[in-house]
């Protein structure tokens, strides 16, 4: 018997992080937060002082991330760098903004693939990321695609920032969202896109819980 995989896919702030943390919980399952390995990607290369125009070296990066992700006694993980935690750090806009510089690479996906691949185990994963269902598990029992307008994205991001203290601009995050759509629609490696047999949720209007409910209602018959 194979050791089943959701998958939820879409763009940033659309509510996949909170989303797939919530069914993990619920389901007791695995989580692999995949947008994390490109952001570790990315700031293990800005400490080996390597540039982020160098796919050899980004390659080699992706291919040797010394990284652990230790569960904490909360729902949270801890990740660790090269024995330095980067929990927050890897969390930062501008971070994010260079992890969607080097997922557009072909031999940085590539060297991440397997990673991917292996934080499959029982009971089951929820796999978070941009192309869980067209690319990484191509085979999942249920792909979920979740969308909202760009304004209620960069709200949402907005909010998330003002409630831990930080100050931002809420102009700033829609543009820079957009920004970082366009490179993750746009690129020729692994497109942002919804599987053919995802199911796509518009959760402009959706509260997290209706969407949690929505997708263990599908769960429950394709599981
Ligand atoms: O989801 P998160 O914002 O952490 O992802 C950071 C960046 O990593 C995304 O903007 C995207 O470019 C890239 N990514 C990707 N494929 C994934 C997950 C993330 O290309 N499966």
């Amino acid at each position: 018997v194979s050791i089943p995989v959701i998958t939820v896919d879409g763009p940033s702030g659309s509510g996949k992080g909170t989303i797939c943390r919530l069914l993990a919980q619920r389901l007791g399952w695995h989580l692999l937060d995949s947008g994390a390995l490109y952001r570790l990607t990315a700031v293990a290369a800005r400490h080996h002082g390597i540039s982020l125009d160098d796919e050899e070296s980004l390659q080699v990066v992706a291919a040797h991330l010394d990284v652990q992700f230790l569960a904490g006694t909360t729902d949270d993980v801890k990740i660790v760098l090269e024995g330095e935690e980067v929990t927050d750090t890897i969390r930062t806009e501008a971070v994010g903004a260079d992890a969607s510089v080097v997922a557009a690479m072909a031999p940085v996906r590539q060297a991440l693939l397997q990673r991917q691949r292996d934080f499959v185990a029982a009971p089951g994963l929820i796999a978070d990321g941009r192309d869980m269902g067209t690319v990484i598990f191509p085979e999942a029992c249920l792909k979920v695609y979740l969308d909202a307008s760009a304004e209620e994205r960069g709200s949402r991001r907005y909010k998330q920032l003002i409630s831990k203290g930080l100050s931002a601009s809420l102009e700033d995050i829609v543009l820079d969202l957009k920004a970082r759509d366009a490179r993750d629609m746009n690129r020729s490696v692994s497109p942002l896109k919804p599987a053919p047999d995802a199911v796509i949720l518009d959760t402009t209007k959706m509260t997290i819980e209706e969407v949690l409910e929505v997708v263990l209602d599908e769960a429950k018959h394709k599981g």
